[in-house]
């Protein structure tokens, strides 16, 4: 990655989308285009876009991610986080940019008992899931092609995943349902979005899991933002998978290892994660306010 680099986003208005534009402002010339302005499952336009900007990096952020939803709308699922990865992938490989996907611990079943590796076998429990898994396939085809796994990703200018729902309610002070028998591996964007910049820098193109060192169930993940926050820890309300109606199976235990990235880029725990985070949303609070 050189400053003469050009990285164009897709999915701009997404979560991950904000850190990695952020992440690369200063570095690179940045294009950065919500679904209004690229539409990934347009084949046309995405040939339009790289024939006109001539990336050298395409970081696909761009997704369906309406776990639930997908059951139903499995066509729209695809037609994102698979055919449109294959539209982009195809765009890299003839272009000679590198492709940059994001994939998901949802394409594991969930039943094992320790942290799911790149060499452990999918095995999808949910349409989303299989969508994904697809996705990673056709973004794998790409000469230049990096699927890099995220997972329970929060934080960042545009937060505002389930593990941010949550420190939202315990900093309202309203009570927070959080799974006590659902392991995760919680990531700040920031921390992705770093990753991502120094794993294309150093590492070589293939499959790499990009989540923060240790894991723990979302009840764990909610006493420690509460301990964090200074919060009431009775706002926690553990609550089992099997006790909330859901369209959509989850996997039970989706902690996965970056030990294969963490040989290139260490990854810090979700402790120090969450504490840089919440640092950050202290200092935005204690911002005075541009509006009046
Ligand atoms: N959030 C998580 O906890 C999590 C966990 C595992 C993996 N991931 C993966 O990480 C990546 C980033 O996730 P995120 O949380 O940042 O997602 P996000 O906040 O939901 O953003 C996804 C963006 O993609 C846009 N989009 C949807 N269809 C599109 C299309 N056809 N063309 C262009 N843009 C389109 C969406 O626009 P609209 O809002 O207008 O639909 C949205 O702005 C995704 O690959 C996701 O699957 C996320």
């Amino acid at each position: 990655m050189t400053s003469s680099s050009r990285v164009l986003i897709t999915g701009a208005g997404g979560q991950l989308a904000a850190a990695i534009a952020d992440e690369y402002a200063a570095r690179a010339d940045v294009r950065a285009l919500g679904r209004a302005d690229l539409d990934i499952a347009n084949a046309r336009a995405v040939e339009q876009a790289v024939s006109s900007f001539r990336p050298t990096h395409i970081i696909n952020c761009a997704a369906y991610n309406q776990v639930d939803r997908a059951e139903d709308e499995l066509d729209q699922a695809l037609a994102v986080n698979a055919f449109g990865v294959r539209i982009l992938a195809r765009a890299a490989a003839d272009s000679g940019a590198t492709l940059v996907h994001y994939g998901t611990d949802f394409v594991f079943d969930g039943r094992a008992s320790q942290p799911y590796t790149e060499e452990d076998t999918p095995n999808p429990c949910s349409m989303y899931g299989a969508s994904k898994l697809l996705g990673e396939w056709f973004a794998l085809e790409a000469p230049k092609g990096y699927v890099v796994r995220v997972a329970s990703l929060f934080g960042g200018s545009r937060a505002r995943s389930s593990v941010d729902r949550i420190f939202d309610a315990l900093l309202e002070g309203r009570e927070a349902r959080v799974f006590s028998d659902r392991t995760c591996s919680p990531s700040y964007v920031v921390d992705v979005a770093a990753a991502t910049r120094l794993l294309l820098e150093r590492g070589a193109p293939g499959l790499y899991h990009c989540v923060s060192s240790n894991h723990c169930t979302w009840h764990e993940l909610g006493l420690e933002a509460g301990r964090l926050l200074d919060v009431d820890a009775r706002l926690l309300v553990p609550t089992p998978a099997a006790s909330v109606a859901m369209r959509a199976p989850r996997p039970m235990y989706a902690a996965l290892s970056s030990a294969k990235l963490n040989a290139i880029v260490p990854m810090p725990t979700w402790q120090d994660a969450l504490g840089r985070y919440i640092t950050e949303i202290r200092r935005r609070r204690s911002e005075p306010s541009s509006h009046q």
